[in-house]
């Protein structure tokens, strides 16, 4: 197995094979405007972001090609009016939540300064400066690839630093996951697209030639050599947090950072044999990294996907190049949202129209268009899902519907607005009747329910890790709390967020912050779970700021799209 790495130059500055990036002039015109697509063919407009002061995401409705501009967006711009929106929007509770707790006198738990403290040993410097957080301190038995900075680990590190006020971190770390863009990757004889970001980055001290130096992986040392699809999307997503965070749109403008993201896009935005605006993907190239019957077009990759175009349009300028991807962009997030809306749905009436499904139909007319066999269904099914409340299913490919849960896809599906108003309220109902199965003990489940007996043979190939209620086979993982407390800011329904921390933060103290929990009810530490789990220390920071602080849920969260709507209304089998 070869592993990748580099010596850097003095100034940081990268070069692989002789491939040097391009160091365009990043200087942009300060003014920017309103975005209105009809303008574009005008002239170039930059960044589709506003600064601080009136932080404006356009409806990607609005960018369609041959739709009629409609001003129907609402602003995000600064903390207390986004609380008037979600006021507006979602719900009454909402007002509750727009006065700091701080504020309101409350004392921080203990866990909270216990927490900052293991963060921030957890730092990872290069030439003097952080640029990531390691994924577990944990140093008891091998450790694996613990001992490195993961870009998805990295993300609720990067948004506890933004919330508190600490942006340079997520900067330098966003600037030196794209230098390792760059490089060349191979597994093999086989080289990997361009856009590939690393899932995990090391530094290397070498104390005889007092230099650093950077080693990579970008799938080619990962167990099942497997490509990291959500790297890229979780990079764009976290730009976007920064740029929203700080109103310091020039790192989203620099030639690099609009390259990488184009460059990323380009893996993801290519014409091929698709059928579906979903993306095709192998097996364990997410958070679930190993096999877990998680390939073909699960939800966790399709929220991401959904959420990172939604945010590089907002990050794209609209110069010559910039302008292709957004067109690109906005054709594929009408189809995509539109295909997850209407075929990944499911609540009560869905199921009961799949269960009376009709098969072997040819010809447009088909009803049930990917020839599902009711008989698939599975029997757990009928008694959880609830008579209110509905989710976002694992996966649809021909014949083949993957009904379980997954929580990170329906949660990024309510903060991405993947989800209507509707669908969100949907899933938060569904959490809440189905809280003993999602939440137990530990939040959350990342996957609901766990595979046994031969399934569990034949879909995880043995995999002794992932045996029943046990890491991702239905294991309980910490970090899934920053993303359910988000999307229930995002909701008006903080209650369920508040009880899920409670329940959770003495015993993540107690038990030293592990990766994950087993059990049905996710009652016991993880049967290999590390200690001092970064994201589990900084998922429980980022929850704890949110509820905290309700206005920076803005920086994970995007707007519906107010008029894909009527279209959808139209067209799908949910009413409410
Ligand atoms: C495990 C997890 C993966 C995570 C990594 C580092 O491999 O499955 O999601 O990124 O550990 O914590």
């Amino acid at each position: 197995m070869s592993t990748s790495t580099m010596d850097l130059s003095k100034n940081g500055d990268v070069t692989q094979n002789g491939r040097a990036r391009g160091t365009d002039d990043p200087s942009m015109s300060a003014e920017i405007e309103e975005c209105d697509f009809s303008k574009l063919s005008e002239k170039p407009r930059p960044l589709n972001l506003e600064r601080r002061a009136s932080f404006e995401e356009k409806s990607f409705s609005e960018l369609s090609f041959g739709m009629s501009p409609r001003h129907s967006l609402r602003t995000v711009d600064n903390p207390s009016r986004m609380n008037d929106h979600f006021d507006v929007l979602y719900s009454p509770v909402i007002s509750s939540l727009t006065t700091p707790r701080a504020e309101q006198g409350g004392e921080p738990h203990p866990s909270v300064s216990e927490a900052w403290d293991v963060l921030r040993r957890s730092l990872v410097y290069f030439r003097g400066k952080p640029v990531g957080t390691i994924a577990a301190l944990d140093n008891s038995d091998e450790k694996l690839n613990y001992d490195q900075v993961f870009v998805r680990d990295f993300v609720p590190s990067g948004l506890a630093f933004l919330m508190k006020g600490e942006s340079e971190i997520v900067k330098n770390f966003i600037l030196k996951t794209l230098r390792l863009q760059s490089w060349e990757k191979k597994i093999d004889r086989f080289q990997l697209g361009e856009g590939v970001m690393p899932a995990s980055f090391k530094v290397l001290h070498d104390p005889v030639r007092n230099n650093e130096t950077l080693m990579a992986d970008f799938g080619e040392s990962a167990i099942g050599r497997v490509a990291p699809v959500d790297s890229g999307f979780w990079w764009i997503i976290l730009l976007r947090a920064y740029t929203k965070s700080t109103g310091d749109t020039s790192l989203a403008e620099l030639p690099d950072c609009q390259k990488g993201m184009r460059l990323i896009l380009s893996l993801c935005l290519s014409e091929g044999f698709d059928t579906f605006p979903t993306l095709l993907c192998a097996d364990g190239c997410c958070m679930i990294d190993r096999r877990m019957g998680v390939y073909g077009y699960p939800i966790e990759i399709q929220a991401l996907f959904f959420m990172a175009l939604r945010s590089a349009l907002v990050l794209l300028k609209q110069d010559v190049e910039g302008k292709e991807f957004i067109e690109r962009i906005v054709k594929r997030l009408h189809a995509l949202s539109f295909h997850l809306r209407s075929y990944y749905w499911l609540d009560m009436k869905q199921l009961n129209d799949i269960y009376r499904y009709k098969t072997e139909e040819y010809s447009h007319t088909a009803v049930n268009k990917f020839n599902v066999i009711p008989d698939s269904l599975p029997d757990w099914l009928f008694d959880f899902m609830p008579t209110h409340g509905g989710y976002f299913i694992g996966n649809v490919s021909p014949a083949r519907m993957d009904f379980r849960w997954f929580c990170l896809g329906n949660c990024i599906a309510i903060l991405s607005s993947l989800a209507t108003p509707e669908q969100a309220t949907a899933i938060m109902d569904l959490i809440e009747s189905r809280w003993e199965e999602l939440v137990g003990e530990m939040p959350l489940k990342v996957i609901y329910p766990a595979i046994e007996n031969h399934e569990w043979r034949i879909m995880t190939g043995s995999d002794p890790k992932n045996t029943r209620w046990s890491y991702h086979n239905g294991g309980s993982w910490p970090v899934l709390l920053w993303l359910l407390t988000a999307a229930c800011i995002k909701t008006g329904r903080p209650q369920i967020a508040r009880r899920a921390i409670e329940l959770s933060e003495a015993r993540l103290v107690k038990d030293n912050w592990p990766e994950y929990y087993d059990g049905k009810l996710g009652r016991y530490i993880g049967k290999q779970a590390r200690k001092q789990q970064m994201w589990s220390v900084a998922g429980y920071l980022v929850a704890k700021m949110l509820l905290e602080d309700p206005s920076h849920v803005g920086m994970i969260s995007l707007e519906e799209d107010r008029q894909m709507r009527p279209i959808l209304r139209r067209s799908n089998s949910w009413t409410f």
